[in-house]
């Protein structure tokens, strides 16, 4: 298998083409708004096996965190997590997100995070849900976000940080207006 990077401004329209049928098999849903929300420096994470197919993606966004009295802190933020259904339990999966952590790290991320509905799964890889109050921010507006589907995690990258889960988390707007 190979895992490899790209920024979503450096991707084919093939490319993308892949990744939102992937993403659409994972899911059983379409997934055409991926590149709305995910802009052109977000960095997507691409596991093809040994066949040459494109088996799993996830892709890290950079946002800004605030935690309780914490200033902002850079915030690599994934989406898209999805494995080709017949290729499921293989490892790949965490192959990706072991993958974004290293690609976050390079950047120089304070914190990673995402929302998901299976926290167990992000669990065994050490990921905490957070128990706090949730927020976003956009402009001077901070929106509280207490109606959200699933939950949202963390991960801690700068190891100088430590972190208080019960306390207020706000993350950037984006443009889909969600976590
Ligand atoms: C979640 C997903 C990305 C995992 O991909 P994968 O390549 O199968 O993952 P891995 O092979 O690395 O890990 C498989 C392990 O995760 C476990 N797992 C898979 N889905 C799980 C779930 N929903 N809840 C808890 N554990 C789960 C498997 O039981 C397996 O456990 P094992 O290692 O003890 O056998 C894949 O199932 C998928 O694409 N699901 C649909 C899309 C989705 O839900 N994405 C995440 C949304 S935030």
């Amino acid at each position: 298998m190979k895992i490899s990077t790209f920024r979503t401004d450096e991707l084919s329209s093939e490319t993308r083409g892949g990744i939102l049928e992937l993403c659409s098999l994972a899911f059983g849903s379409p997934f055409d708004e991926l590149f709305d929300f995910v802009g052109p420096s977000g960095v997507h994470v691409m596991l093809n096996d040994d066949s040459g197919d494109l088996s799993s993606h996830c892709v890290v966004t950079e946002r800004t965190f605030w935690i309780g009295e914490h200033g902002p802190m850079r915030a690599g933020y994934i989406d898209a997590v999805a494995t080709r259904p017949t290729k499921q339990g293989l490892g790949y999966g965490r192959a990706v997100m072991a993958e974004s952590c290293l690609v976050c790290k390079s950047m120089g991320m304070d914190i990673m995070g995402l929302s998901t509905f299976i926290p167990e799964w992000y669990g065994s890889m050490g990921w905490k849900e957070w128990n706090g109050k949730l927020g976003l921010r956009n402009g001077s507006d901070i929106r509280q976000t207490s109606d959200l589907d699933g939950v949202v995690m963390v991960y801690g990258l700068a190891e100088s940080y430590i972190l208080d889960f019960s306390q207020h988390l706000i993350a950037s707007w984006r443009p889909n207006g969600g976590w």
